[in-house]
């Protein structure tokens, strides 16, 4: 298995492009499904998580090309079967997200329950609420779901929580569903308007998509299109606080920096230095006054996404640190690792209370989530000594080529095997 060492690095310096978001080019890859025509989509992040969905719908019958500039070719001229496979659902919850477009264009779909992972039990319970809403016949046994329906027939459906999956599932089938469907106390992610955004310019007739209603005017048919996914928040966010927590200063190229608000917020707070251009985004630690308050919930609430590299961070500066994580039950797997490193950090129910050390000690460490690992590597870049990183497979899901952004940052880092 890989793993990464990674020496002291210091202050990390430079320039670092980010790339299209993970997020935003899953459901998109997953809506090509709604149409026989080419769809093309540009600033595609090459990733595991990208590549078993593109595989998810070559599985299907989708024929898909890359070409050099991460452009990627989808086109599903005819959908083959109507059970995603097993072994590719549970690589990757995501995976979930082809049960609207194939209930929408064949009228059915089976599919395996998609399994928890290591933040919480990921249930999808408000998707098939969703799809059921929209005239489905839902059905469930040995770990399949199964849903029918000769035409989907638009609805009114509130959301109980404002599920990113979910909002995105049941926009994809209501696209091509009969009449209107509005969807109540839906998520307003960036990556919720990006896939509304790639929809309308299929044909789809959506409105309200950001803002927690959003209304949908089901079309017969939808064609093929041209689209450029928006710049990964989550991406920009990781390397915003690899220069807080390294001391470093470092310009993010290809950002949108109305996604990146919390962030930015809670860092200056910190006493970082962030300037905002057209460019981008230039990020200087500055000299670390205050200890700072964090509560994650969903957008445009401070991300969840976001928090074991906050954690990480607050883990070497002046004070007592609080962290509350309100979005996914189990999602402070890094304490543990961070704390074996030298971190003071105690957890009480969903909160992190989290003493600011001088130095964190290169050691031994586990990624066991994506988000997790990537709060590793920033720690083990200031810790002292070398830090082993192992299941650093969870990183290579989400993060493009982000050992080697480190490494021209000047992060010390090597990928071994074995
Ligand atoms: C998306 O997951 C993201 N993944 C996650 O990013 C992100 O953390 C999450 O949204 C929240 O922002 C992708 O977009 C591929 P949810 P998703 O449905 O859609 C509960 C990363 O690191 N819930 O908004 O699965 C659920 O248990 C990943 O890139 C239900 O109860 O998130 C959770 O507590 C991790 N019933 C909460 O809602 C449902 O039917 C948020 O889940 C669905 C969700």
């Amino acid at each position: 298995m890989e793993r990464f060492i990674i020496e002291e690095s210091g202050p990390l310096r430079g320039r670092v492009r980010i790339s299209g978001s993970k997020n935003s080019v899953l459901p998109i890859i997953a809506a090509t499904l709604l149409t026989d025509e080419e769809c093309i989509i540009h600033d595609v992040p090459l990733l595991t998580d990208v590549l078993t969905m593109q595989n998810l719908i070559e599985d299907l019958g989708g024929r898909a090309s890359w070409d050099n500039d991460a452009n990627l070719a989808i086109r599903v001229s005819d959908i083959k079967k109507i059970q995603a496979s097993y072994e590719l659902c549970a690589k990757m919850r995501a995976s979930f997200l082809v049960a609207g477009p194939i209930l929408a264009r064949m009228g059915e779909v089976k599919i395996s329950l998609p399994g928890g992972c290591a933040i919480g039990s990921r249930p999808v319970d408000l998707h098939l609420k969703g799809l059921a809403a929209l005239g489905a016949e839902i059905s469930q046994e040995h770990g399949y779901v199964s849903a029918r329906a000769k035409k989907l027939v638009g609805a009114n459906i509130y959301l109980d929580f404002p599920s990113v999956g979910a909002t995105e599932n049941i926009m994809m089938a209501a696209a091509l569903a009969e009449g209107q469907t509005i969807i109540q106390n839906c998520a307003v992610e960036p990556e919720i308007v990006d896939l509304s955004n790639f929809l309308t310019s299929m044909g789809a007739q959506i409105r309200g998509s950001g803002t927690d209603t959003i209304r949908i005017q089901g079309v017969n048919k939808l064609s093929g299109t041209n689209h450029n996914v928006i710049p990964d928040r989550i991406e920009a966010g990781t390397f915003m606080v690899a220069a807080a927590i390294s001391r470093g200063e470092i310009f993010l190229e290809n950002v949108v920096t109305d996604h990146l608000k919390p962030a930015i917020a809670k860092l200056r707070e910190v006493g970082v230095e962030i300037e905002e251009s057209e460019e981008g985004l230039n990020v200087k630690s500055g000299s670390l006054r205050r200890p700072i308050d964090i509560k994650t919930l969903p957008y445009p609430g401070f991300p969840t996404d976001m928090q074991a590299q906050f954690v990480a961070f607050l883990a070497t500066t002046p004070g007592t640190n609080l962290v509350t994580e309100t979005v996914f039950e189990n999602r402070f797997m890094h304490v543990p690792e961070l704390v074996r490193m030298g971190a003071d950090i105690k957890i009480d129910s969903r909160s992190a209370i989290i003493e600011g050390v001088e130095k964190l000690a290169g050691t031994q460490v586990k990624a066991s989530d994506l988000r997790a690992g990537a709060a590793l590597m920033l720690a083990a870049l200031t810790a002292a000594g070398t830090t082993e990183i192992h299941d650093i497979y969870h990183i290579d899901r989400g993060y493009y080529r982000f050992d080697q952004k480190l490494r021209q940052l000047g992060g010390k880092i090597t990928r071994v095997n074995g």
